[in-house]
């Protein structure tokens, strides 16, 4: 490097989640390309550096395991290394909230690019979203209705370019969230992943981010609980992945914010889903890019009194600058808050003895006539149990009962899996019916559907009431009161505590064994208890 790119110039960091075993993520070296010319361009000096990258479709047990393990990476290679401020590269799932975190905990001056979701799917004439068609396609496959071949040559036309997920699922939720927390330039949201915009948008954040450094502009600037709020508004409207609920509680703790459980119902309950994308809808997310994206989702919430309007943005405007003028190219793909896709919907925080702590459900995602239900349980204790079981044309059930998974949560899989819609058995499926109540401590992929309870806690291998349901119990659902009992007397439930022995821990030493003993609950964000907070930019014993 020539002298002069060390002489006043601001150092950014270009922070790449890129890697093969992600392949959402495989684009980004162009991306980070297009962000170093426009670091360079303004005047700053880019330096790009890896972190742990964590893809969806191959970590195992589940990439979640390893969210807080990456943001650790991430916070200490901002922190450590010179750095003036930070662009962000995630886009698959869990990379984009754990390079967040970590960032949150050093708070530089911050931007976050998107890599953007893959085309639409195509297939036979219809189009076809990631995870949520693949669902419905191993519910036929498993129903006898698809040959393998035929579930085969639909997923390979389903995933045809670069990107991630491009339903409305935790990546695309990510995405969005992204840009309502103003933490992402105008468009991060829907942009195709090969779309040009995307490389512009690129650029732009790498010229900007030199001038947050040179005006100092830190990112718990940024990150305020009305940012959180405006993000969890934004979360009902687009009809947002439940694993956004537990990031951003995480994300809010790191920078100081304190988020709760509560503020999801308190601020996003009751407001509309305006945008109909799978897979709560029909359409995906090239068609939400051509209809305005998400600027004009947050133009509707602005009009609507729903949006924290003076909420400052990375790209030097409060976010009303940013989203006023925003045009909306097709009604049927983001609908009027007069006229909305869905009512009333958002994330309804459920409480009762079940879930003391809380539990939630997507009522957008649910079977309306599910949302009120009293059930017989059918308990599976653990998921290897479910898998065991569920095939048997003897299992006990019907479409009334109430499907239970316990020891999915943070510490009991560990890592909190996407195990929570857990498929219907293969003799209630032959009927034609397509939803049961389910509850569980896990978590749901966002491109998920149906009337699913999650994140229940305490969990049951924290010695959560959920571990003391017995098959045959009752169990009674009811989302408008926000309630989810166990039907057994508190007597009852005293004896079997009395009885119940934890499960053994899968593994008992390296970063397993840290994970299990430090996570919190789903409640407060499945952070490690001492990574909440900041320690700020500043090294201790940094002798130049
Ligand atoms: Fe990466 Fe869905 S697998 S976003």
């Amino acid at each position: 490097m020539p002298q002069d790119q060390f002489d006043g110039r601001p150092v950014i960091g270009v922070c790449n989640t890129w890697s093969e075993l992600t392949p959402c993520n495989t684009h980004f070296r162009v991306l980070a390309d297009h962000v170093r010319h426009g670091i360079l361009e303004a005047g700053g000096f880019p330096l790009e550096f890896p972190v742990m990258s964590l893809g969806e479709t191959l970590l195992r047990p589940t990439a979640m395991l390893y969210r807080n393990l990456a943001s650790m990476d991430a916070e200490e290679s901002i922190r450590g290394n010179p750095l003036d401020g930070v662009v962000l590269l995630g886009g698959c799932d869990k990379t984009t909230p754990s390079i967040l975190m970590g960032a949150a905990s050093v708070d530089l001056p911050t931007i976050f690019v998107s890599g953007g979701p893959m085309l639409s799917g195509k297939y036979r004439g219809h189009d076809i979203g990631s995870g949520t068609n693949v669902w419905s396609m191993s519910e036929d496959l498993r129903a006898g209705k698809l040959t393998l071949e035929e579930f085969h040559e639909a997923e390979s036309c389903m995933h045809r370019s670069h990107g991630h997920c491009m339903t409305m699922g935790t990546a695309s939720t990510m995405a969005s969230m992204i840009e309502a927390l103003g933490v992402g330039m105008p468009g991060n949201a829907a942009y195709p992943a090969v779309d040009a915009r995307r490389n512009v948008l690129a650029r732009l954040a790498g010229r900007r981010i030199v001038q947050l450094v040179k005006d100092d502009v830190r990112l718990a600037q940024i990150l305020t609980k009305q940012a959180f709020e405006n993000a969890i508004r934004a979360n009902a409207a687009i009809g947002g992945s439940t694993n956004a609920v537990i990031h951003l509680i995480a994300i809010a703790r790191r920078i100081g914010v304190e988020l709760t459980l509560d503020d999801w119902d308190r601020v996003g309950s009751g407001v509309h889903t305006l945008v109909n994308l799978k897979p709560n809808g029909e359409y995906l997310m090239e068609d939400f890019c051509y209809a305005g994206g998400l600027p004009v989702v947050l133009r509707e919430l602005g009009e609507n009194g729903l949006l924290h309007k003076d909420a400052l943005t990375v790209n030097g405007q409060i976010l009303w600058e940013n989203v006023r003028n925003a045009e909306c190219w097709n009604r049927d793909v983001i609908h009027s808050f007069k006229s909305p896709f869905k009512e009333h919907t958002g994330i309804a925080v459920l409480r009762g003895n079940l879930c003391p702590d809380g539990a939630i459900i997507k009522p957008s995602a649910a079977t309306p006539a599910l949302m009120q239900h009293r059930g017989r349980a059918v308990v599976f204790a653990n998921i290897e149990d479910f898998h065991r079981r569920i095939d048997d044309p003897n299992l006990e059930i019907d479409e009334r009962s109430v499907m239970v998974l316990q020891n999915c949560g943070p510490k009991g899989y560990p890592g909190m899996a996407e195990v929570g819609n857990m498929p219907l058995p293969p003799k209630i499926l032959k009927r034609g019916i397509t939803d049961m109540v389910r509850i569980s401590d896990a978590r749901m992929s966002g491109t998920a559907y149906g009337t699913v309870v999650l994140h229940i806690s305490p969990e049951a291998a924290a010695g959560g009431t959920l571990a003391l349901v017995r098959s045959g119990d009752e169990i009674e659902l009811d989302v408008a009161q926000r309630k989810l009992q166990l039907v057994v007397s508190d007597s009852e439930l005293a004896a079997r505590r009395a009885r119940w022995q934890p499960p053994k821990p899968a593994l008992e030493r390296g970063y397993w064994k840290l994970y299990v003993d430090h996570v919190l609950q789903a409640s407060d964000g499945a952070d490690l208890d001492f990574l909440v907070g900041s320690s700020g930019a500043f090294v201790p014993r940094d002798n130049h």
